[in-house]
């Protein structure tokens, strides 16, 4: 088998651009597409030259795999521009090796880091007129990969599409969330995908989301499977949770999505030198701590949420309404990330990748 050449990437352009067209002052989460996409097929066993295109819908045979077993995992990140029209991205590796940890759960095939940031690299730099410069403003990147083989049978594929896709995006939630805390429906259980970036993670989702919306909670807050005692991840979401002024979150496990956005806080925290702790959090404690006082803030962490407060949560029939802190350290996390990430503070980490 010859060795393919990552940088070796088909390109047909868009013959106009639609970006004038769109109200980068007023966007909608994911709604709107930059002109290019970029795509590579798994066939023969092995991943073809990849190509960049307009973007454009596609033509996939209605027997493939992805709409009937929903084989299918994907990815979320963002691109930004400072003042100087520079691009970053922010620790694209992590994204790259987890989307490989998803697909290895799938039983779909690893596609090349190098693969991975080059199309990527490639793609934004034609598309660099979708990132806006300014904090809060990102272009959202969606790279995933779907089963295409047309056939039915219970198994996995043999032919595969990588995608990227990119969309300009301000922040997922505008206002803080009230969330509910998971009593009867679960996300995922032990030895089950919750840490992979599954479709199928999401859609199980909606319908008791859906219930929940309907109670006026925006999201969930996922407990444990089999006791419903400990509180895990949002969905959107990872979770944490400050009593007094230390932080908590729980830790990672085959239930919970590994977070490129918590990772970074953690972090943070501690070059902060805060008191932290990663460990189980029960709905007791959290419930008691509401409660006593105790609790000043719970807040999401995710790329698309960025750092997203919650404003009340709901247990057993009981709401509990978390006020804003003059000291929060949502804000302290969003302001620090969000200058990391454009460009404006230090990096200590080596987190920011420019886009050359
Ligand atoms: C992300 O934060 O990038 C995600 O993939 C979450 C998604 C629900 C928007």
């Amino acid at each position: 088998m010859t060795e393919m050449n990552p940088n070796e990437i088909d390109i047909v352009k868009a013959e106009t651009s639609k970006i004038k067209s769109v109200d980068f002052s007023n966007l909608t989460f994911g709604r709107v597409f930059s002109d290019h996409m970029f795509v590579c097929d798994f066939e023969d066993g092995k991943w073809q030259t990849p190509k960049i295109t307009p973007y454009q819908a596609m033509t996939i045979d209605p027997s493939a795999r992805v709409f009937h077993y929903g084989q299918a995992v994907f990815e979320g990140m963002k691109a930004y521009k400072d003042d100087d029209g520079k691009i970053f991205l922010f620790r694209p590796d992590q994204n790259s090796a987890r989307i490989n940890k998803s697909s290895a759960r799938l039983a779909i095939p690893e596609f090349p880091k190098d693969y991975f940031l080059n199309g990527l690299e490639t793609l934004l730099k034609l598309d660099s007129d979708w990132i806006k410069p300014g904090l809060g403003n990102s272009l959202y990147i969606r790279p995933f990969v779907i089963a295409t083989e047309p056939a039915i049978s219970a198994s996995p594929a043999d032919t595969y599409r990588f995608m990227i896709i990119c969309s300009p995006a301000k922040a997922y939630y505008n206002e803080p969330v009230r969330v509910l805390f998971a009593e009867k429906f679960s996300r995922s259980a032990d030895g089950g995908v919750g840490f992979a970036k599954a479709a199928g993670n999401y859609a199980a989702q909606f319908y008791p989301t859906s219930l929940a919306q309907k109670k006026g909670f925006q999201q969930i807050i996922w407990t444990d499977a089999s006791t419903h005692q400990y509180l895990e991840e949002a969905g959107t979401m990872n979770i944490f949770f400050r009593v007094g002024n230390k932080l908590i979150t729980a830790p990672n496990n085959d239930r919970i999505l590994d977070g490129v956005t918590r990772k970074s806080v953690l972090q943070l925290a501690k070059d902060m030198n805060m008191d932290y702790e990663v460990r189980r959090v029960s709905v007791e404690e959290i419930k008691e701590a509401a409660k006593d006082g105790s609790l000043k803030e719970i807040f999401g962490t995710g790329t698309a949420a960025v750092i997203s407060p919650v404003s009340a949560f709901e247990h057993g029939g009981d709401v509990f309404e978390i006020s804003p802190v003059e000291d929060s350290f949502a804000k302290l996390f969003k302001d620090t990330l969000m200058h990391i990430q454009h460009n404006l503070a230090e990096d200590a980490h080596g987190w920011r990748h420019e886009v050359i």
